[in-house]
């Protein structure tokens, strides 16, 4: 199993004898929740599990302290590997010896029945009881004050794993949560389209520059991101149209996927990115069995999409219109406000509060209240997304300015 961290107080005599205690933890993850213990005597949480006692193997002693301390059995097929916490310290009981603790844990579920619980001693002293939280967040907010209160090792080391296994969750499920998307587009090889797409702009930033976003200041915005998020945006457009007439939904999210990949000519060249990207798509669906007219078509959606201006022609293709508000949509709202703060930090290295402000009032807010979309659907996305923003460039004026409940601006 592979080494989480080691905690080593190096308090003990290196040729001591050594006395070992395995121990076995779990992290039961059922429905998105997790099942912690939490230890009322110091307000903490920690990871069902305890020793391994003789002659057991440590999964074995998953299942029987996981079915003791929380009452739920482990199934068997779901226990995978995390890793595993060295901690080497002076023997408690023998001052020449060495207590070294090997914490194996573990991901796995349970399943829905409950046995009575048996809690030791130990436990019943430290008011252990189970509970289900939806985000590790909190016990781990909550372990660090408990920490700083009570300084108990046991909570730093049950802290530091849970941070991590926090971190492994949220990425899985993040991802999950994306396959997922991907898959309920529909039948057509959008993640082979996808990973290609990828693959063409991450080469670009390996071979040449980074990119450099719209401000011509590098900060970490990828076209590949961007391109997800104009898919959902589309997809969620096309689901919010009554009207379908014209459009043509598998062409659109083909477009969609596409649209930008011409960023790693351009980032390169200098090429008009769109018209870049309409020969790579071309290209893309000649080669994957696409009929020419439709490849066509297709790609021209891509070489077409940055020409917004066309967005206000009452004849303009409803495909076309469609993929431009969705790539509209992206860069706006809350997401707009975070990239800006990056693109004024990214300006200025020593940007302050004050600076994010002017810029988003300057700025931020003008840009968001100019709506270029056209349909109705769009323009209540757009709508909703302009609201929050305007609700928070409120409330941190308020909160960075002095005279907030004075100030009027040019009013
Ligand atoms: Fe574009
Ligand atoms: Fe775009």
């Amino acid at each position: 199993m592979r080494e989480l961290f080691r905690i080593d107080r190096q308090n003990y005599n290196p040729e001591g004898k050594v006395y070992r205690r395995p121990s076995a933890r779990a992290i039961i993850v059922k429905d998105g929740r997790v099942l912690l213990n939490h230890l009322s005597k110091f307000d903490c949480y920690e990871f069902p599990g305890g020793g391994i006692e003789a002659g057991e193997t440590p999964e074995r002693a998953l299942r029987r302290e996981v079915a003791e301390e929380t009452g739920r059995i482990v199934v068997p097929e779901s226990v995978r590997e995390f890793g595993i916490v060295i901690r080497r310290q002076r023997d408690g009981k023998d001052p020449d010896g060495i207590f070294e603790q090997e914490n194996y844990y573990y991901f796995c579920e349970v399943t829905d029945e409950c046995v009575p619980r048996k809690p030791d001693e130990h436990e019943v002293l430290d008011g252990a009881e189970p509970v289900w939280v939806e985000s590790l967040a909190l016990p781990i907010h909550r372990n660090r004050k408990a920490f700083e209160r009570f300084g108990e090792p046991f909570i730093q080391r049950e802290t530091r794993v849970m941070d991590m296994a926090d971190e492994a969750l949220r990425r899985q499920s993040w991802e999950m949560a994306e396959e997922a998307a991907i898959w309920s587009l529909g039948s057509a090889d959008y993640r082979g389209m996808l990973s290609f797409v990828e693959r063409t702009l991450k080469a670009a930033q390996t071979e040449g520059e980074r990119e450099i976003g719209m401000h011509k200041l590098e900060f970490g915005y990828t076209r590949y991101e961007h391109t997800k998020r104009v898919l959902g945006w589309a997809k969620r457009l096309y689901d919010a149209t009554a009207d379908k007439t014209g459009l043509r939904y598998e062409d659109l999210m083909i477009a969609t996927i596409f649209h930008d990949v011409g960023r790693a000519v351009w980032a390169q060249s200098g090429e008009d990115h769109a018209k870049a990207g309409m020969s790579i798509t071309r290209d893309w669906l000649l080669s994957n069995g696409y009929a020419p007219a439709r490849a066509e078509y297709i790609a021209g959606l891509v070489g077409s999409h940055s020409e917004k201006w066309r967005m206000r022609d009452a004849a303009i293709d409803r495909n076309l219109l469609m993929l431009m508000e969705a790539d509209l949509l992206d860069d706006m709202g809350l997401l707009g406000i975070v990239m800006d703060t990056m693109i004024v930090r990214a300006r200025k290295t020593d940007a302050t509060f004050y600076d994010c402000y002017s810029h988003y009032e300057r700025y931020t807010h003008p840009m968001q209240h100019d709506c270029p979309l056209v349909t109705p659907e769009a323009r209540a996305l757009w709508d909703a997304k302009t609201e929050s923003t305007d609700r928070f460039i409120e409330q941190y004026r308020k909160d960075i300015l002095l005279g907030a409940e004075n100030y009027t601006g040019y009013r």
